[in-house]
């Protein structure tokens, strides 16, 4: 296989589209070609509710991202989320036969098919089906069963399901600008890839990346995802709230939040003071900088409330050992930290993507940890070589990989 690939991420923020253009080689960082961000339009919560808008602002950033790079988006590993969002764990099996020959891929995706059989209604789909770890007869937590010896092969996978319209109206808006969607990626997973550590991942993490529109759950541990999910609550909600409260515009609340805003009220000199348009109102208002932290606190404390007691209710809030990571746009609020702490009553860091080779260091900012885990996650896949290749197995040329390869390789100059 190829050692050098050309790989294109689109995510699909409610607030902002963001293009990435990658040169992925094994064993090196990823090098940045071109970066194309602009507002989304036609967005809320995460999900596209007008198919033009978010259309014509995708192929915006699309153009933008090719400029400097040189290339053609052909392809391209694209975002996905969203309420619609569900998860479940499931096993699934497959005998092997007289236990007389080494497991092969073709095994391994008969367990998972397995594993995938799930009721689902007509309006939804599959969108992962992520191996956690594998029984071979009695022995557990194998991680890569290809080549070992067995009678039966059981997957435990972590099961992400979606709207199939909604995923549907996603490919179409990155269609309609001629580019394929080599895979829709659920963005926490993606995020994961460009902010946890592995030691993180081994003994246990949650990351809430916090955009705009939604905040976005992902537990691993083990190496393995066991939790995912989408809550509707973001950034917005929390300029929303100082524009209701305040009666001041969204623009201006929003850039007040920014500029002004911090998580923990009290940290904020009680004479600060700051001005702001108000409806109905002739050029500017003074308010108290503590009034607006003040309901900055409220909305971030009840949005890390509501995660948290997911968490709870999911049972998975004693195998955090390394507590929380946080991410996306909302993460780089002043004070947030804390007021995670509060409520988790658990370790919590700040996670961004790490600097990239290329000309785009702003990158790091923790609002691209989805679109640069688009291109770990494509990275991955673009260069995955299997370890064991038994005789007579087709390998990385078949089905599947040869599929994205073959679609990969219209990415052309
Ligand atoms: N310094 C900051 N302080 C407070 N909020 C910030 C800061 N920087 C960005 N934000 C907020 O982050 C949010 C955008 O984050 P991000 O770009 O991760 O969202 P998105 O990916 O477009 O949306 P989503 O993932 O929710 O669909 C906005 O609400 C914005 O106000
Ligand atoms: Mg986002």
């Amino acid at each position: 296989m190829a050692s050098d690939r050309i790989i294109a991420a689109i995510d699909i923020g409610t607030t902002k589209i963001c293009v990435l253009v990658g040169r992925v080689t094994q064993g090196r960082p990823i090098q940045i070609l071109g970066t194309g961000i602009m507002p989304a339009n036609g967005l809320s919560k995460g999900v596209i509710t007008d198919i033009e808008q978010a259309s014509e602002s995708i192929r915006e950033a699309i153009r933008k991202a090719e400029r400097p790079s040189g290339y053609t988006i052909r392809n391209a590993y694209v975002s996905v989320g969203g309420a619609h969002i569900g998860s479940q764990n499931c096993d699934g099996v497959a005998a092997i036969g007289r236990g007389d020959r080494p497991i092969i891929r073709d095994d391994l995706d008969r367990a998972l098919e397995n594993a995938r059989a799930i009721p689902l209604s007509h309006n939804r789909q599959i969108l992962h089906s992520i191996p956690r770890e594998y029984t071979i007869d009695e022995q557990r937590n194998i991680k890569n069963p290809l080549g070992m010896i067995g009678y039966r092969l059981e997957v435990e996978a972590h099961v992400i399901t979606g709207s199939r319209t909604a995923i549907q109206n996603i490919v179409r808006c990155v269609e309609d600008n001629n580019v394929q969607t080599a895979e829709i990626v659920l963005q926490p997973l993606a995020s994961c890839e460009a902010v946890l550590t592995d030691d993180e991942r081994r003994q246990g993490v949650a990351l809430i990346d916090i955009g705009g529109g939604t905040t976005d759950l992902a537990i691993v541990f083990g190496g393995g995802f066991w939790e995912t999910k989408v809550f509707p609550v973001g950034g917005n909600h929390i300029s929303n709230d100082i524009g209701w409260a305040l009666h001041v515009p969204f623009p201006a609340a929003e850039d007040a939040k920014v500029r002004y805003g911090h998580a923990v009220a009290s940290e904020v000199p009680e004479s600060d003071m700051l001005e702001m348009p108000v409806f109905g109102g002739e050029g500017h208002q003074r308010f108290s900088r503590r009034q607006l932290c003040q309901l900055v606190e409220e909305r971030v404390t009840e949005m890390f409330e509501m995660v948290h007691k997911h968490v709870h209710d999911v049972g998975v809030a004693d195998y955090l050992a390394a507590g929380i990571v946080l991410t996306g746009g909302c993460s780089d609020l002043s004070g947030i930290r804390t007021v995670a702490e509060r409520v988790f009553g658990m370790p919590v860091r700040l996670g961004s993507p790490q600097s990239m080779a290329g000309r785009f260091e702003s990158l790091t900012n923790p609002k691209f940890a989805t679109a640069v885990g688009l291109l770990e996650w494509g990275r991955k896949k673009a260069l995955a070589e299997p370890t064991v290749t038994p005789e007579g197995e087709a390998g990385p040329d078949g089905g599947f990989w040869w599929w994205l390869r073959s679609a990969l390789n219209r990415l052309a100059p």
